[in-house]
């Protein structure tokens, strides 16, 4: 596949098949994350493999989580917050279910770059993991001292995101992008 296919077509995927990941395909996909750019080559990112013990008790925090903020929402369709709840449950049966941390950061910089440079090996996941007609979805949970703790993320680290990884049963469609000129401000 070539590399702007990828770009453009890969989509979260929140339901998966059950079909194993092998352990080569996921060191092969982790290894792209450790192709990322980081400041001064640091490497600050850390991958986590989370067991089934570790994932039913994140799946209960996670759950709790949405109840309490996301899925009280008013404005969310009954149908779109159904659809939340059976994820939650299990992160939609993914096979593999993957944290991806950043290394404690004691400076300002490294405050701003140790998280950037973790999601920009995120995103080399998620690339090479579509190539391998994988995909996933990126949670954003995880930025909370229970989850943290569950995790052993050392202090000062962040979790950049909690990866479901896994053969997609379903790829929602597309996502429409605003046009990058209309992101795009040019100063004189
Ligand atoms: C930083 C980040 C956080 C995200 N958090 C969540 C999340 O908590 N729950 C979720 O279902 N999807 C989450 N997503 C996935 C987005 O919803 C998804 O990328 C977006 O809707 C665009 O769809 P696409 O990835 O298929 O292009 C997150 C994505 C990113 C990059």
């Amino acid at each position: 596949m070539e590399l702007k296919e990828a770009i453009l077509t890969r989509r979260t995927a929140r339901k998966f098949l059950p079909k194993a990941i092998s352990e080569e395909t996921l060191l092969e996909i982790l290894e792209a994350g450790t192709w990322a750019p980081s400041h001064g080559n640091n490497q600050p990112w850390e991958f986590i493999l989370i067991g089934d013990e570790t994932r039913s008790k994140l799946a209960k925090m996670y759950q709790e989580y949405m109840e309490a903020g996301p899925l009280k929402n008013p404005d969310l369709p009954e149908e779109r917050k159904q659809a939340a709840r059976n994820f939650a449950m299990n992160f939609g049966d993914a096979p593999v279910l993957l944290a991806v941390a950043s290394a404690p950061a004691e400076t300002d910089l490294n405050k701003y770059d140790f998280p950037m440079a973790t999601a920009a090996a995120i995103q080399n996941i998620f690339l090479l993991a579509w190539e391998k007609q994988i995909a996933g979805v990126w949670l954003s949970y995880g930025m909370n001292p229970k989850a943290e703790k569950l995790l052993e993320i050392p202090e000062g680290g962040r979790i950049s995101g909690i990866l479901a990884l896994g053969y997609p049963e379903f790829v929602p469609p597309v996502q429409p992008r605003i046009a990058a000129d209309d992101k795009l401000r040019r100063l004189p």
